[in-house]
């Protein structure tokens, strides 16, 4: 059974951890584990109990309360849940009122005895296959006078280790995905977006370990599926326990709960392994393909106009790409910017989501015809929550835009806000792009947004203002649900000047994500290797460009963007014609092994510059593909040296280019030397024999 409940409480099981929570003994929701699936019920520790510490820390400061709240006695720990109570109060006790449970699901309902009208419910899912669970958290005011939420997390996460490093990644605009490392001292530490966008400058997702490698040791891991404000703060009490929360930012945040509304938080996935870092990326790719839109459809490989034609985009000029693309192998062709009414630069345009006559005299129907005659998709780029102030829609909406009245609308590239919590923005949204989408036979869709927010008003809300941040997110994934369900074939990809939208939350609307705008390859490298910590490869698009070929061979630039769903964003109407024969083949090379590397599983063997080595391999340990490459060091470098992972011990396999065949203990233990020159890379198939 994969939840036990008992007199202690209850313990939810996954293949190999066990998380149990249970009561202290004024009725405190504790948590007692989280790590190791152990044999029996009673080896899970009793709920741990307190009186307190001297007069100056109550029990509830010291306890590994499940969900506290503001402010239940002498506690100053990071709470889960701050509110106001119509007449003011702002103290909240916390008591279980109720608990059901299925096979997979535990609900546990709270109230606050004094207020009645609150009800929290807390839900544990759990993914068993994948030793992941899922929290969340469902507040509901069941009175008729409104209760204002300041702060409501997701969940709370206790570790029951002390001395532990803590893994993020940072960054910003076309540098994203640095890995960051740090042990955590006594205080707060939080990372977060304040931005309206999820991910550029940090990522909500979290690893915590004392001395594991990508091999081995214990690891705690989570994110949170949201695609807004988030944060994520690990505290370290005065008696040294670690708790991690997490949840949308509270950082100007408020909402009025009204009668009979309920607040319902973004779901927070976490997981614990034995098996280092690689064990646990792997679990959260499979967790997270068990609900990814188009899960097992291959992804094509695609060609995209942005870096070849930017705004300047006609009928004729992408009809001449299309069939360049085509020549090469391509699958899938995207229209990026400049294709709409008014769109010469990025001054004009957004929000006229209607061919510009000029380039399209006779609309994209001519292109789409073209392009699918020539074997391929057609595709186009669109950025829908944004409006210039020279487009028809913000002359006939100018209110339409998230600002402060008696404020500056700060521009950011030219552009605007829309404020997508409004019902009538959402509505104008669905009805221009479902035009689109109906006219014309569009299968993918690249969806962009291109800056961060400035006066985040909303006048005349219907609740309170600082609502904006919750119910713009919650207003992105109607308009995005609404047009995909009406569109079930499309694909989508999700971008935000490269990877600011890189997060679970959209990928229930996106298929892929763009990571960066940043194509070196030689950058890309790690970039690509840190998002494979939390995002499986078919959900990342690699495209092979310009950028880098003054330095690097073709078939590197095309190796590291084949580590995912690969894509050409380059001029290939000036590639010599051997150029094009060779983009041709690594093409086909690609095809040949792209289920194995869209679906998986994912090692990073190699992450130390010069040399980097990924290998993909199939379900079945049968199928494998390695990747090597060296940047750049001067002579004399030792060269690399890849110990295999994942192959099954006793088995026999070949790899690629070697002439012997060794049993999957051998080229694990022993692997095999890989030498390389500078700005070398290689694909090698792995294959049981
Ligand atoms: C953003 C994207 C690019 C491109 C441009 C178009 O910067 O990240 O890939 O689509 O917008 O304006």
């Amino acid at each position: 059974m994969p939840i036990i409940a008992h007199t202690d409480g209850w313990i939810l099981q996954t293949q190999t951890t066990a998380y149990a929570l249970g009561f202290d003994s004024d009725g405190r929701l504790v948590n007692r584990w989280w790590g190791v699936r152990l044999p029996y019920p009673e080896d899970y520790p009793a709920p741990p109990d307190s009186d307190g510490y001297a007069s100056f820390n109550g029990p509830a400061h010291l306890l590994p309360e499940e969900y506290p709240a503001y402010a239940d006695g002498l506690n100053y720990t990071e709470p889960c849940l701050k509110l106001t109570y119509p007449d003011e109060v702002r103290a909240v006790i916390l008591k279980l009122e109720d608990s059901t449970h299925s096979d997979d699901t535990l609900i546990l309902t709270l109230t606050d005895p004094a207020y009645p009208a609150l009800h929290v419910m807390l839900y544990y899912t759990l993914h068993a296959q994948t030793d992941i669970i899922a929290r969340r958290a469902v507040i509901t005011n069941t009175g008729n006078v409104p209760i204002t939420l300041e702060r409501v997390w997701s969940a709370l996460w206790y570790i029951p280790q002390d001395g532990l490093n803590f893994r993020h990644f940072t960054g910003r605009w076309n540098d994203e995905f640095i890995l960051r490392e740090e042990t955590l001292t006594h205080g707060v530490k939080t990372i977060e977006s304040r931005r309206l966008t999820t991910s550029h400058h940090h990522n909500p997702y979290f690893a915590l370990h004392r001395d594991a490698t990508e091999d081995s040791g214990d690891v705690w891991f989570g994110l949170l599926a949201w695609s807004g404000n988030w944060s994520i703060r690990a505290e370290v009490t005065d008696f040294g326990g670690v708790r991690l929360g997490v949840g949308v930012n509270d950082w100007d945040f408020a909402y009025q709960l009204n009668a009979g509304e309920s607040f319902r938080t973004p779901t927070a996935y976490a997981g614990y392994t034995q098996g280092g870092f690689s064990a646990a990326s792997r679990n959260l790719h499979a967790c997270l393909r068990g609900t990814l839109p188009h899960a097992g459809q291959p992804r094509k490989v695609l060609f995209n106009s942005w870096e070849v034609s930017e705004f300047d985009v006609n009928e004729a000029s992408q009809k001449g790409f299309a069939q360049a693309a085509a020549a090469i192998g391509c699958e899938l062709f995207v229209m990026d910017d400049g294709w709409f009414n008014g769109r010469d630069s990025d001054s004009a345009g957004l929000g006229d989501w209607w061919p510009d006559a000029r380039k399209f005299p006779d609309g994209l129907t001519p292109l789409v015809t073209h392009v699918n005659a020539l074997g391929m998709d057609f595709g186009l780029w669109i950025e829908p929550e944004m409006v210039n102030p020279a487009s028809d829609l913000y002359r006939k909406h100018p209110d339409w835009v998230i600002h402060h009245p008696n404020r500056p609308r700060t521009q950011a590239r030219n552009q605007l806000i829309l404020n997508l919590a409004r019902t009538d923005v959402q509505e104008y949204l669905i009805t221009a792009l479902d035009k689109l989408l109906t006219q014309h036979n569009i299968a993918f869709i690249k969806w962009d947004m291109n800056r961060n927010v400035s006066e985040a008003g909303w006048p005349d809300a219907p609740g309170h203002p600082r609502e904006l941040w919750v119910r713009y997110v919650d207003g992105l994934y109607h308009v995005w649900g609404t047009l995909r369900q009406r569109h079930p074939g499309v694909l989508w990809q999700s971008c935000s000047g490269g990877g600011g939208r890189a997060d679970w939350g959209i990928l229930r609307y996106a298929d892929q994500i763009w990571l960066s705008d940043n194509t070196d390859p030689t950058r890309r490298l790690p970039m690509q290797a840190n998002f494979s910590h939390v995002f499986p490869p078919e959900t990342l698009e690699s495209w092979v460009t310009d950028m880098g070929a003054d330095y690097l061979p073709l078939a590197f630039r095309y190796h590291v963007s084949m580590c995912g769903v690969l894509g050409v964003g380059a001029d290939i109407t000036r590639w010599s014609d051997k150029q094009r024969d060779q983009a041709r083949q690594l093409t086909e090379a690609y095809k040949a092994v792209r289920d194995v590397i869209q679906f998986g599983d994912v090692f990073r063997l190699v992450q130390t510059d010069p040399y980097y080595a990924m290998q993909y391999l199939d379900a079945t340990a049968e199928n494998g593909v390695l990747f090597v490459f060296r940047t750049y060091a001067p002579e004399p470098t030792a060269p690399m040296r890849v110990r295999l992972r994942g192959l099954q011990p006793d088995r026999l396999y070949r790899v690629e280019d070697h002439a012997v065949v060794r049993s999957g203990a051998a080229w694990m233990a022993d692997g095999l030397t890989v030498v390389l020159g500078n700005f070398e890379s290689r694909l090698l198939k792995l294959t049981a024999t």
